[in-house]
């Protein structure tokens, strides 16, 4: 039987170092499933084809393997064959990516390669409806949340460590109008679990966020090992 923990929140809350770190930690497959996303919007933009061609986007989906690996203990993201984990972070695919995962059919395809790459591991997958739609069974959910300057504020630092320019105003309003299509989304809107832990990380490092998130889990355990 498999171990899952959920991390669910809006863009900049953490949930990718919280999630990789405490997934070190505890030797817990990470799957991040916003990546995943990513790609269909990168493949999109690969094959020209336009966003209000939502039959295309569709019909795309048969011909595309997502596989997440692990190399040199990184998790890395592989569409069709080839490293993407950079490229899926530029501007472009950032800027799309949200209206790519309000397509219905893209959900329901990318949540059976989640539940495939989950089956019979322990994992922490992070997204935005893993503990509600994904994995409403998870056994430990986390909505981790933060305020939308403090969000942006980390992206910018993360952004610039990797070469990616926007500026700050400009992700800035990236997260608020990602933060409302999430929010609003027909299926597998962005909200929080009735039985999610709620944290708010505005004020917290890195560090406690994990820790509390390595409690909380060490707690789940001890629960699941006196039954
Ligand atoms: O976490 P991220 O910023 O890489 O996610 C990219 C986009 O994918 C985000 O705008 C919302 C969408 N997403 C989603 O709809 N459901 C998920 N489980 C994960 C991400």
């Amino acid at each position: 039987m498999s171990f899952i923990v959920a991390i669910d929140g809006p863009a900049g809350s953490g949930k990718g170092t919280v999630t990789k770190l405490v997934g070190q930690r505890l030797n817990l497959v990470n799957i991040d499933s916003g990546a995943a996303y990513r790609c269909i919007a990168l493949e999109t933009i690969e094959r020209k084809v336009k966003i209000e061609e939502k039959q295309k986007i569709i019909k795309m989906l048969d011909d595309i393997k997502i596989e997440f690996r692990i190399e040199n203990g990184e998790n890395v993201i592989y569409l069709n064959n080839k490293n993407v984990g950079d490229r899926i972070r530029q501007k472009d695919v950032t800027q799309i990516v949200s209206q790519i995962s309000s397509i219905k059919e893209v959900r329901f395809t990318l949540n059976d390669i989640f539940r495939n790459c989950a089956n019979g591991k322990d994992i922490i997958m992070e997204g935005r409806d893993i503990g509600t739609c994904v994995f409403p069974n998870a056994n430990v959910k986390i909505y981790l949340d933060a305020s939308p300057e403090e969000r942006a504020k980390r992206r910018f630092k993360q952004n610039q460590e990797k070469g990616i320019d926007m500026s700050y105003d400009e992700i800035i309003e990236n997260i608020k109008k990602r933060d409302k299509n999430d929010m609003q989304k027909e299926i597998g809107a962005l909200k929080q679990a009735e039985d999610a832990i709620y944290i708010d990380s505005s004020d917290m490092t890195i560090e406690q966020v994990v820790e509390r998130i390595v409690q909380l889990i060490d707690i789940e355990k001890i629960k699941i090992h006196k039954k």
